[in-house]
């Protein structure tokens, strides 16, 4: 069965042609970054208008590249939450239109339940239950992952989610956006216990993740400096972070699959990229014994290869829209619209 996807959710405009969940005949991804690089940050609103000005190309070029044509596609696969609710509008109106004008059943997508999707394409014998760290630029959660369109939040995080943490003590560092990608690359060359920064917890939740207090710490640690006219190592500091935010995360992660029992994990979302959270990830797994999937670079980040893969899915469960589909900019994991 082939689907073509469409994600519009944040600041790609992607599109791709996947035939039964894990073949990817195309993954099309035209990102914003240039566009928003110099507020320093997403602005909703130009995302939806550069979304607009991109989806027809970018659609177009992912048939293209598959060697098919809009009547060769058995479904119509689009994100339509959690997101941007405007960016998240263009992809599910445009995905209504060819599902309306082709008479093919419209798919919609949960972008976490596509991010865990990523796993299937990068590893075509991964199969449920397995236990997932989801890590983006908006959640952070820890999923049990029950069957292909059954989810179990087993961790989340109370504020901040990682990839936000990366992104905010990256731009009080004076580091560009995208911050997280920037300051992986940069904390390469610092050292890692350099600054002692906080790892905050919950009472009563100790699963769960707080980022807030590590933020406010790290811009702390800046102001004090300024305000004494002291130097600090960017290097140093970004290394710092990312060592933390990595420990907080994989220390949950461990007593989690402890607790449940479970064998098989795998990495989800945008920080999945992170090198040093993949390196301990592999490092722990191979010494506690649990099997770890992860997925491939391309497949970290938002595209709609993992839409096409998660909508399979969600088609053999009857999991279908019609032209009353809406966007949602929340919406939790479980639900079933
Ligand atoms: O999943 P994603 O592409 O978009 C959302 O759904 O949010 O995740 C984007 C997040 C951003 O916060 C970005 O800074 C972060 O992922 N990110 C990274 C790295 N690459 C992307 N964070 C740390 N290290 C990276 N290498
Ligand atoms: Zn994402």
């Amino acid at each position: 069965m082939k689907i073509l996807a469409i994600e519009s959710s944040c600041d790609e405009t992607a599109a791709a042609v996947v035939e039964d969940g894990r073949i990817v005949h195309s993954n099309v991804v035209a990102s914003q970054i240039e566009t928003h690089k110099i507020y320093g940050g997403v602005v909703p609103e130009i995302a939806s208008r550069c979304h607009i000005e991109s989806i027809s190309g970018v659609v177009n070029q992912a048939l293209c590249e598959a060697n098919v044509s809009v009547s060769d596609i058995d479904a119509f696969a689009v994100t339509y939450a959690p997101g941007l609710i405007g960016a998240l509008l263009v992809g599910v109106n445009f995905a209504k239109g060819l599902s309306f004008a082709a008479g093919k059943p419209l798919i919609p997508v949960h972008h976490i339940r596509s991010h865990i999707a990523s796993n299937y394409i990068s590893c075509p014998t991964l199969e449920p239950p397995f236990l997932t760290l989801v890590v983006s630029g908006g959640h952070t959660q820890i999923v049990m992952v029950k069957d292909y369109t059954d989810f179990e939040i087993i961790a989340k995080t109370h504020d901040d989610a990682a990839g936000e943490t990366f992104d905010k003590t990256a731009r009080a560092m004076g580091i560009p956006y995208p911050g997280g990608v920037h300051l992986d690359e940069i904390a390469q060359k610092g050292d890692p216990l350099a600054y002692e920064l906080p790892h905050p917890h919950i009472e009563g939740s100790p699963l769960d993740f707080s980022f807030s207090g590590l933020k406010t710490a790290v811009i702390n640690k800046l102001h004090n400096a300024a305000q004494k006219g002291e130097e600090y190592s960017r290097e140093d500091l970004a290394a710092s972070v990312r060592f933390t935010v990595v420990d907080i995360l994989q220390k949950s992660l461990f007593e989690c699959a402890n607790q449940l029992g479970v064998k098989k994990i795998a990495l989800a979302g945008g920080v999945s990229a992170n090198r040093l959270l993949r390196k301990v990830l592999i490092d722990k797994c191979k010494e506690l014994g649990y099997e770890l999937y992860l997925p491939e670079k391309k497949y970290c980040g938002d595209n709609a290869a993992m839409v096409g893969s998660q909508a399979y899915f969600e088609y053999l469960n009857g999991n279908l829209a019609d032209d009353t589909l809406n966007a949602y900019a929340t919406m939790p994991i479980n639900t079933i619209i």
